[in-house]
């Protein structure tokens, strides 16, 4: 039977590679939405239509005309530095949008799968599990962990999967990310400033995509840990894509997060244990390499 599935910002990182990771899927219906025009290159095989999420009218209607088996809720205010100035614009898109879409869900009878992030844990204890305690240090972690608990106090069917700095290609080029944003300035010869004392588990979009498709598919409900195996400093990171690149590496400056004076705390360490993904999702990250020789691919097909 055919499954109507409703991603909302499609036209971010995340939602751009479920658009072309359900593409791949058969008997599904992919209703593709997020603010303004639609920015995916692919424009076949499937709907695209605007969609505010937070305007709790356009979430009722978009769900009475296409009644979706399931949402896809890439959506987000994911500046944590710009959420930490401007609360009431985080929460809007963070909290009180979920929970027009939890209405909305409940409503309809739609599975729906949200994402959230490691930033939910204070960062002492990483690698974590999905049992492990909250302890958000940011607003930004703050408003994810909200939506997280509203979530799992819903009747609705569930999924939480949370991940771990994304990076990628998207098809209009200005997002960035810490892989582009790398190779981007040391390209231009430019010296970057690269904090020395946080650890991560970087993720590629695709694999996050493939995650949530394989939540929606499987109908897997729950808490899961989803984000690459190998968790780097992130100075190390950024080493490794000057020599995958072929880029000058003097221009890399090691800095503290202390230096940085970011308005937004950050968790020191955190990592994710994926095992619970790896069985229930089938999910099978790429090691941070294949992941760079994937990108370098992309980007030569763009620039062909
Ligand atoms: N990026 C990371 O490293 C990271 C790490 C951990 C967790 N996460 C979580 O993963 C999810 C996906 O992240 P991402 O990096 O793919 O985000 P992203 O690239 O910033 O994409 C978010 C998309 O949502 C759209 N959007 C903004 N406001 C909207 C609204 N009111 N209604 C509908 N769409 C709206 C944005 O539109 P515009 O493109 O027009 O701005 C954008 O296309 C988020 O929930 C984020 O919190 C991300």
């Amino acid at each position: 039977m055919t499954k109507t599935i409703l991603i909302t910002g499609s036209n971010g990182m995340l939602g751009q590679k479920c658009i072309y990771q359900l593409l791949k899927q058969k008997d599904v219906r992919i209703i593709a939405t997020s603010i303004g025009a639609n920015r995916t290159s692919e424009k076949n095989g499937y709907i695209y239509e605007s969609l505010d999420i937070t305007n709790e009218q356009e979430v009722q209607n978009i769900f009475e005309k296409y009644q979706p088996d399931a949402v896809i809720n890439t959506a987000a205010f994911t500046n944590v530095d710009a959420c930490e100035r401007d609360h009431k614009g985080c929460d809007t898109l963070n909290v009180d949008a979920v929970a027009y879409l939890l209405t909305a869900c409940e409503k309809h009878n739609t599975h729906l799968v949200h994402l959230s992030t490691d930033f939910v844990f204070d960062g002492e204890h990483g690698p974590y599990k999905e049992t492990d305690a909250p302890n958000p240090l940011s607003y930004y972690a703050e408003s994810k962990f909200k939506a997280e608990l509203l979530i799992e106090m819903s009747d609705i069917k569930w999924t939480i999967i949370r991940t771990i700095i994304i990076f990628g290609v998207v098809d209009d080029g200005n997002r960035s990310n810490v892989v582009l944003w790398v190779k981007n300035n040391l390209e231009k010869g430019l010296d970057i400033n690269v904090i020395n004392d946080q650890y991560r588990a970087p993720t590629l979009a695709e694999d996050l995509a493939d995650a949530c498709v394989s939540a929606v598919l499987k109908g897997a409900t729950g808490i899961y840990h989803v984000s690459g195996k190998e968790i780097y400093c992130i100075l190390d990171i950024a080493y490794m894509v000057a020599d995958f690149f072929g880029l000058d590496k003097a221009h890399i400056k090691p800095i503290t997060s202390a230096s940085l004076k970011q308005p937004a705390m950050r968790p020191p360490r955190t990592g994710f244990i994926i095992d619970k993904a790896i069985k229930e999702l089938d999910f099978h990250p790429h090691t941070f390499e294949e992941s760079l020789e994937i990108i370098k691919q992309q980007l030569a097909q763009i620039n062909k």
